[in-house]
């Protein structure tokens, strides 16, 4: 089994040297848990592929401990820098040209020219990277495709004893994963990913957003197709649900009749559903039922980031090649 730290000083330094030897570590941020090794270290990195069995051809996010970190590897324009000052730290990646001849593993990268740059908020996250010194490359600590942790106890699940240490700090105070923004051209924006920073307050800074590509390459591969699925059916935009399913509810009148439910927001509040989003679609998927019905969300601010997610985990299981 993997070793739980406590999130203390003691537990961060002792996470901090098992990275610089090479090891992989499960962080915490505001977000999800992360699964990280250190950006130049090739060996690492490729472990963090074959613990989540994850496709290489998918990039990781690099976590910087601040925005001159960040600029060590990346370029940053005036828009990424007006983003930067208005939400680093905090649940934004950009994804921005890479710098040349910076001794990033092309894995982290996937071979592309650009790269996925955040200074994540949580206190125990920041900490790790900044004593760690170098930027620390961190895909969601889960096994590919399926749902992101939120707490240590789901990263030690998912990946058993193919992540060294497990840095403890409960769970996270977001839940979703960050809003992805493509800046890599000069005249486009794309939102990749909804997620922790509602749209509109990006695009109140640096106006509207695209949609990510569709047609040309493939962006960000990893953001295509099934994802965050837990193993029974989800049933989105439920009217009515049935005594063999399970109900995850929304607001203060859930439908009556499920063998289980749990309500993301009892008072319909979408950063607090946000928060409980993952955590709630694992024990629905614990539970002796025939599928989960998902009771309607609405789209704005954080509803975005939550019905991309459901609207993954409810897409058909495609067959692994
Ligand atoms: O909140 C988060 O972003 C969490 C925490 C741990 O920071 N991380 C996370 O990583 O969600 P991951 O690997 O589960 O999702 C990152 C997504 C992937 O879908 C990947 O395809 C995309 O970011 N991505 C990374 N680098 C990219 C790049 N250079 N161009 C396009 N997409 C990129
Ligand atoms: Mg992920």
């Amino acid at each position: 089994m993997s070793r739980i730290l406590p999130a203390d000083a003691r537990g961060i330094r002792a996470a901090a040297r098992a990275l610089a030897e090479g090891r992989l570590v499960a962080f915490p941020t505001e977000t999800v848990y992360g699964l990280g090794a250190i950006v130049t270290d090739d060996r690492a990195i490729a472990r963090i592929f074959l613990a989540k069995r994850r496709p290489h051809h998918n990039p990781l996010i690099a976590h910087a401990a601040d925005r001159s970190m960040a600029a060590g590897f990346a370029w940053l324009d005036e828009r990424a820098e007006r983003l930067a000052e208005a939400f680093w730290p905090g649940p934004l990646t950009l994804v921005l040209p890479l710098k040349n001849g910076v001794p990033v593993s092309p894995m982290v990268t996937a071979g592309l020219s650009t790269v996925g740059v955040r200074v994540p908020a949580h206190p125990v996250a920041r900490r790790l990277v900044e004593e760690t010194g170098l930027p620390v490359a961190a895909p969601s600590a889960n096994r590919s495709g399926r749902v992101s942790p939120t707490t240590a106890a789901h990263v030690a699940r998912d990946l058993g004893e193919t992540v060294d240490w497990i840095l403890d700090a409960g769970p996270c105070s977001v839940g979703v994963e960050s809003t992805i923004v493509d800046l890599s051209e000069p005249e486009r924006a794309r939102l990749l990913r909804p997620g922790g920073i509602p749209r509109e307050r990006i695009e109140a800074l640096i106006g509207p957003l695209e949609g990510a590509a569709s047609g040309g390459p493939v962006r960000s591969p990893g953001l295509l197709g099934r994802h965050y699925a837990p193993r029974r059916p989800l049933r989105l935009e439920a009217q009515r649900v049935a005594g063999d399913e399970a109900l995850l509810a929304f607001g203060p009148e859930p439908l009556a009749g499920a063998r289980v439910t749990l309500n993301l927001s009892p008072r319909g509040d979408l950063v607090e559903a946000a928060a409980n989003l993952f955590a709630m679609l694992r024990r629905l998927d614990e539970a002796d039922v025939r599928a989960i019905a998902v009771m309607p969300i609405p789209r704005e601010g954080l509803g975005e980031a939550i019905n991309d997610r459901l609207r993954r985990a409810a897409l058909p299981a495609e067959p692994v090649a």
